[in-house]
């Protein structure tokens, strides 16, 4: 099958930085299709023309998530988790590209732009059946998040501290989805709205599957394939208000 990762990335200084070390993995998976969906009013140059160079198989999307949503903790007006509306347009293309009775198998998967990711986690989640889970590294307050795993290989919980009572506790890079199952539930997306900090996993999977479907991978989830990594944001002060450097130079 095709992986479709589908990741969504928006401007700041070190997002080229960020998008090259993704494309480096991704050149070494086979059949994989990368579903990049800006958070912008228009496609950017920059990401264009970085994924063109690239070379890997890819579709260019994008929406702007509306600015008052991006504000933290603001009472009144709970934002929209980030990379939300990225994520859901992304499954409505991939809606409108496949349909189900076309022979054309997939995998879909949710890739963040500042995570690390094994090779090994690519040939792993190839063979999901409808949705299969593994442990993420630094998430949660934790050195590892994982699915609790019984000995007959039945996901029976989530080994978390942060809300273990989710239905599906489990981060964003924690899982795979088959296509078939997207295309199956045309009307699974992420919640944009009331969704409690840590649910909005739980928002689209609670659509599609329930605990026993649930296919354990990386050695019953005993093993480490991705890591939730976030990357330092650069201290620029030195740039002063009118800049410093050529602001023409691409970074
Ligand atoms: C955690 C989870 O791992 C994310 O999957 C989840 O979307 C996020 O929390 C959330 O619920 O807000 P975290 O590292 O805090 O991740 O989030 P980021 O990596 O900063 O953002 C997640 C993705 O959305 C990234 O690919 C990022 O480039 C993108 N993003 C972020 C946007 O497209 N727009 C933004 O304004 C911010
Ligand atoms: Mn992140």
């Amino acid at each position: 099958p095709t992986i479709h990762v589908i990741t969504p990335t928006y401007s700041r200084p070190v997002q080229k930085a960020e998008l090259t070390r993704l494309a480096n993995t991704f050149l070494h998976v086979p059949n994989l299709h990368w579903i990049l969906v800006e958070d912008s009013q228009r496609r950017t140059p920059l990401v264009t023309r970085l994924l063109h160079e690239t070379g890997l198989n890819y579709t260019h999307l994008n929406v702007e998530t509306p600015r008052n949503y991006k504000l933290r903790g603001d009472a009144r007006d709970p934002r929209i988790p980030r990379g939300t509306m990225q994520r859901n347009l992304a499954l409505r293309w991939l809606r409108e590209t496949f349909s189900l009775n076309s022979s054309q198998p997939g995998i879909v998967y949710f890739g963040d732009d500042d995570n690390t990711y094994s090779l090994e986690l690519f040939e792993e989640m190839r063979s999901t059946r409808k949705v299969s889970v593994w442990p993420v590294a630094f998430v949660g307050g934790l050195r590892y998040e994982s699915p609790k795993v019984n000995a007959a290989g039945k996901v029976y919980g989530w080994k978390t501290v942060f809300d273990p009572h989710r239905p599906f506790a489990i981060d964003m890079a924690g899982f795979a989805v088959n296509l078939r199952l997207i295309l199956f539930k045309p009307q699974a997306y992420f919640k944009l709205r009331g969704v409690k900090g840590g649910y909005q996993e739980s928002s689209l999977l609670r659509e599609l599957v329930t605990l026993n479907d649930l296919e354990p991978k990386a050695a019953n989830c005993t093993k480490i394939l991705v890591w939730h990594t976030r990357t330092e944001k650069p201290v620029l002060v030195n740039e002063g208000k009118k800049g410093f450097t050529d602001p023409n130079v691409e970074i």
